[in-house]
């Protein structure tokens, strides 16, 4: 029985997908560049960049390529969690899905699984008009895009709010695509009282690791191509900052994880969180030294209880955040400990950060950040 359920909904969201790329061949280079990154990824290949900072949240809509949404799409983690969370949610629901991208993917999903009506916004000019493209024509009375910002959008009359929201705008860290002002602002003006959030939550986890190793040359390349990685002959990570990792090794953490921060969408939420933590240095298996040099975060997205997706287990398009604190790594102790304490301000779209370390003998390292911005990580 849940072998054919199963079957079902893959069946579903792979004719969805064949029908996508079948009205939008012209997406072909973008399908390949995407899929072909996908496959690289789950073969385990370490593909990363340094991130640059940047503080236009806006320009994140303009900038989410296709070949990006490619890589989303060939997520199979993603795509089941959420064809699974709106299957049982979604009859007879009137539904927002905030950020359609080029496919309308979520949204055509809520239609084929009887919404009442769908509404999508898409910001990005290029994926509204790709989306209007494409839109099954079967499904046009039950379906309209309009292209805006969701906080642009003009408040329904109180009958027509809608009451279920579905929406993928999580970032590597949850919070660092804008979702919590955007959700915030959709509950106040377009949702109704009790209207339920797709997905239903997410927390962001930070982890003490020791240093990452080099790059093979193979890898350098691959980040070469795919991220905005300098030069395919720079494999040492010497650098301290901050850098989006594909296939981080899970070997390196070196403490327990603890929450950097921690949101649930479907209750009332402040939009600026402080969370303070005590790491304890774990002894390896081996007799090495344990060195630390800085710390992961890595996503936890619960779409609904029953469908949870983990950046650090598993091989998601959502990578790690390696924050590098030191050049040279510090030797620690089995059982030494490390106070953080971890703010979040996401009071506005572009969503700030920040990390404050103190060593046992009283040394604080910092570091500040603002939301991320795709272009401005990686070349796809
Ligand atoms: C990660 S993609 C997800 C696309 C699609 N929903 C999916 O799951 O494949 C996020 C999309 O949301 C759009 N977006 C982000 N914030 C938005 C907002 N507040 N209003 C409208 N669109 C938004 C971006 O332009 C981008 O196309």
């Amino acid at each position: 029985m849940q072998d054919k359920k199963e079957l079902t909904i893959t069946t579903k969201s792979g004719s969805i997908v064949c029908l996508m790329l079948f009205r939008y061949s012209k997406f072909a280079p973008a399908y390949f560049v995407g899929t072909l990154f996908s496959w690289l990824q789950r073969k385990g290949f370490k593909i990363l960049s340094k991130r640059r900072n940047h503080n236009d949240a806006e320009m994140l809509t303009e900038t989410y390529s296709i070949a990006v949404h490619h890589i989303m799409i060939a997520d199979k983690y993603r795509v089941d969690a959420y064809q699974n969370a709106i299957n049982k949610a979604v009859t007879g629901k009137n539904v927002l899905d905030i950020g359609t991208g080029p496919y309308a993917f979520l949204a055509q999903m809520a239609v084929v699984a009887n919404a009442k009506y769908t509404t999508g916004v898409e910001a990005s000019r290029e994926s509204y008009n790709a989306a209007i493209a494409q839109l099954n024509p079967a499904y046009l009375s039950k379906i309209t895009i309009d292209h805006c910002y969701s906080t642009n959008k003009i408040s329904p009359e109180e009958n027509s709010k809608y009451d279920l929201l579905i929406h993928e705008i999580i970032g590597c860290i949850g919070s660092d695509e804008g979702s919590l002002p955007v959700v915030k602002d959709a509950k106040e003006r377009l949702l109704t009282k009790n209207a339920q959030i797709i997905p239903h939550s997410f927390s962001t986890h930070i982890i003490s690791v020791s240093p990452l190793q080099s790059l093979t040359l193979f890898e350098s390349i691959l980040s070469r191509m795919y991220m905005d990685h300098e030069s395919i002959f720079d494999t040492e990570i010497k650098a301290t900052g901050m850098y989006d990792v594909f296939n981080f090794p899970i070997q390196n953490a070196i403490s327990d994880p603890n929450v950097f921060e921690t949101f649930n969408f479907n209750s009332d939420f402040d939009l600026i969180q402080k969370n303070s933590h005590i790491f304890k240095i774990k002894k390896q298996s081996t007799d090495e030294p344990i060195l630390f040099d800085g710390f992961v975060l890595f996503l936890e997205l619960v779409v609904d209880e029953q469908n949870i997706i983990n950046s650090y287990l598993q091989k998601t398009n959502w990578n790690v955040i390696y924050i590098k604190l030191l050049e040279v790594p510090r030797e620690m102790q089995d059982g030494e400990e490390i106070h953080v304490k971890c703010e979040i301000d996401a009071s506005n779209i572009d969503t700030k950060y920040s990390l404050t370390v103190t060593f046992s003998e009283g040394t604080i390292l910092s570091h500040t950040w603002n939301g991320s911005n795709p272009k401005a990580i990686g070349k796809i």
